[in-house]
């Protein structure tokens, strides 16, 4: 799954949403940033290169200072 980094936090774009074609990017109002369901996450990428920020990346790909964020993301859905 594509997974959404700290890079996100603070600026919340949201221009992924709309290009997600099986709806799994979500947030809510006091999250500090956008989420992706890696359950739901098709892996068709089109999301990627939609952010501003340059926030996303597959799983395999994040970058180590934002490792954490796989978690963060899954966790988001759990609740
Ligand atoms: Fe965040 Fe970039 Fe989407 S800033 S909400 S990951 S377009």
């Amino acid at each position: 799954a594509f997974v959404i980094t700290d890079l996100c936090i603070g600026v919340k774009d949201a221009s992924c949403v709309e290009v997600c074609p099986v709806d799994c990017i979500h947030s809510t109002d006091d999250a500090e940033q956008y989420y992706i369901d890696p359950d739901v996450c098709i892996d068709c990428g089109a999301c990627q290169p939609e952010c501003p920020v340059s926030a996303i990346y597959e799983a395999d790909e994040v970058p180590e200072e934002y490792r954490a964020a796989i978690e963060r993301n899954a966790a988001f859905f759990r609740k």
